[in-house]
Parts: structure tokens; sequence; C-alpha cells
């Protein structure tokens, strides 16, 4: 049976009792630390002899300080820009920004989402269908009268709301080419809004081309969500390097705010060596949360419900609260 139909491997917490059973194929191998502790959840009880066999092959096994509460807002902005990127596809971008938008909302803060990707998964992933838009982020480029307000959405998550996207966006990107302050083009647009929210989420296309500068132009800072999986880390080199050059010449607040793990199997002894390697290369810059590979996600998707709406007592959207928490800490 595929692991990821169960949903079973969806917990960022180790399976409780029962071991897992090893899964076919030379790509999973079972190994004595099925069950090790990861980085921000509580140990398991468990003989002390066991406890420092995982402590030398797993993250530290008494974990880090717990992530704090938010503390409640009394009044709204102005708004932390925040930059969702990997060149990499596929790896998670749009999950994440929706999941932890719509986490961040349900901690009482105001959030938009900008679509920035011509694909319009934002907006599919809530529900709503890009090509019947009037007006989208393209018209906010492109013409001068058209005001960011008039594109906005709400959504059915209270606090969360959408700037959307589709087709259009890409015939934007060759359009900006020959216009003064390209670079800035998405910050000029989203500055009168600023004030009114708190967070503002930025889903970026697979690519570092100039949409992406524009989006890493517009923000303070960037998550960088990062599979886990072999070739998680090629192309990093190349995506430090357009952060790095952003900084110098466009945007000297900008900083990476955490690198995410994404689409993590705990059971798997290739899984838990990537997240290793993920976090020699970044050291703190690694979020204490991972994000486990559950078919909730792709089902929320579907559904065009965010996960903490569609399954919010699952571990999919504990992880992505708990993502929030480390948001607002960092
Ligand atoms: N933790 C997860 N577990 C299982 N499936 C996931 C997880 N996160 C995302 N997915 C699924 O993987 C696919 C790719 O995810 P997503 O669209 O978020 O990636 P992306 O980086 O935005 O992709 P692109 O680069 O094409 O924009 C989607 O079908 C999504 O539902
Ligand atoms: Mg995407």
């Amino acid at each position: 049976m595929d692991s990821e139909q169960t949903g079973s491997g969806e917990v960022t917490t180790p399976p409780a009792a029962a071991p897992v059973p090893p899964i076919a194929g030379d790509e999973y191998v079972e190994d004595p630390f099925a069950d090790a502790t990861l980085p921000g959840m509580p140990a398991p009880a468990m003989p002390d002899e066991q406890q420092d066999a995982e402590r030398s092959d797993a993250p530290a096994a008494d974990g880090p300080p717990a992530i704090p509460e938010p503390a409640e807002l009394t009044e709204h902005g102005p708004a932390r820009v925040i930059a969702m990127v990997n060149q990499k596809g596929g790896v998670g971008k749009t999950t994440s920004t929706v999941s932890l938008g719509a986490a961040l909302a349900g901690y009482g803060r105001r959030v938009l989402l900008v679509d920035f990707d011509p694909q319009g998964a934002v907006a599919v992933s809530l529900g709503v269908n890009p090509n019947e838009l009037d007006v989208t982020i393209y018209n906010l480029l492109t013409d001068p009268e058209c005001h960011v307000g008039d594109v906005i959405l709400s959504t059915d998550i209270v606090g969360l709301d959408l700037l959307p996207s589709n087709i259009d966006l890409s015939a934007a990107e060759v359009q900006l080419v020959s216009e003064v302050g390209r670079e800035h083009s998405l910050a000029r647009a989203l500055r009168p809004v600023i004030p009114e929210y708190d967070i503002i989420l930025i889903d970026c296309q697979p690519s570092l081309g100039l949409l992406t500068v524009n989006a890493l132009t517009a923000s303070e800072g960037v998550i960088i969500p990062m599979e886990t999986e072999y070739f998680a880390l090629r192309g990093v080199a190349l995506l430090k390097d357009t952060i790095d050059k952003v900084a110098s010449r466009l945007n000297p607040d900008l900083r990476i705010i955490g690198v995410l793990p994404t689409m993590f199997d705990p059971r798997t002894l290739h899984s838990r060596e990537v997240l290793q390697t993920v976090q020699q290369a970044f050291g703190d810059a690694v979020f204490q949360t991972t994000i486990s590979r559950t078919v909730k996600f792709p089902d929320a998707a579907v559904a065009g419900e965010p996960i903490t709406a569609f399954a919010p007592g699952s571990a999919g959207a504990d992880s992505y609260r708990q993502l929030a928490r480390e948001v607002l800490a960092r």
C-alpha cells in the first residue's frame, strides 16, 4: 500500500507504539531510529540506552524550547511582507503560503496572500477560479489606473484576503522588462495596503526571473520551502546568490527568515538524512517545524480549503500553526 495514501506518514511526532512496517523498494531502509524524535517534538518515554542511541544519530532529543503563543493584537499593520521562494518546482511553496496564511489568520492576524505565479494555484487552493476574474495582479502591474483595493478578494477564512493572478501574469513579466524601475513594480503596487495587514505572503513561481526579483524587492524576508529529498539542495547556491544580489542592489532589508523542510517522512532514514544535510547547510535558519508528507494537503487543495479549515485537527494543520508561531517569533 502506498504510504502517502494511508495518511499515516503525516504526523510530525513519531508514531506512538506500533512500529511502521518497512515499505518495499530499495530507497526505503528500515532502521533502528524509525521513531527518532525530531526538533521541536516532545521526546517519547523510552529507556535511557535507547535515548542515547537516538541522540547519536537524530537531532537533539531534548529539543529546542517551545515556541511561544503569539500575543493578541489590538490594532493591525503595518505588514511584514514575506516571499515564499524556491525556483525548484513542486516543493510546497503554494501549499505553505495558503496553510501558513490561514494559520496566521487563525492567530488573529490580518493576512494578504499574493498569488505571484501565473498558474494561479493560490486562488485554486482557496476555491477561486482565477480564469473567471476580470482584474488580477496583471492589471495592477500594467495599468496605473488600477488600484490594489479593486483586485483584492476576501476569502471564506476570517482575516485572510487574496490578491489573485492568472495566466495573464506571464505577459506582465514580458511587459515589465522595458519599464523604468521594473524590479519595484510589485512593491509599488502593494504599498497602499501595507498599513491594513499584519502579514503579506507572496507565493512565487518556480523561477528566479523578474517576477521573483519583484517579490524579493517587495519583501523584508524570505521563507524557502524545501522538499526533503535527494536533490533538495541543488540550485540553492543560485537562490542564495539571487537573494544576496537583491539585498545588495535593491532591498537592503531583505533576509532569510527560515528554511522550511516539507514533504518530510519521519519513518525513512533517507528523509532524516536529507533533513540533517539541510540543517548543516543552513544552521539556525532551518525552522524547528517540519511539514510531513500527507495526502491531506492535495486533498485540501482539491477541496479549495486551507488545511487548517479542511482538517483542523490533523498533524498537517498543527505543523502550520506551529510554523505560524515560529514566523511570528522570528
Ligand atoms: N506536505 C505535503 N505532503 C504531500 N503533498 C504535498 C505536501 N505539500 C504539498 N503537497 C502537494 O505537492 C504538490 C506540489 O505542491 P505545491 O503546489 O505547494 O508546490 P509548489 O512549490 O508551489 O509548486 P510550483 O513550483 O509548481 O508552484 C501539490 O499537489 C501539493 O498538494
Ligand atoms: Mg506553486
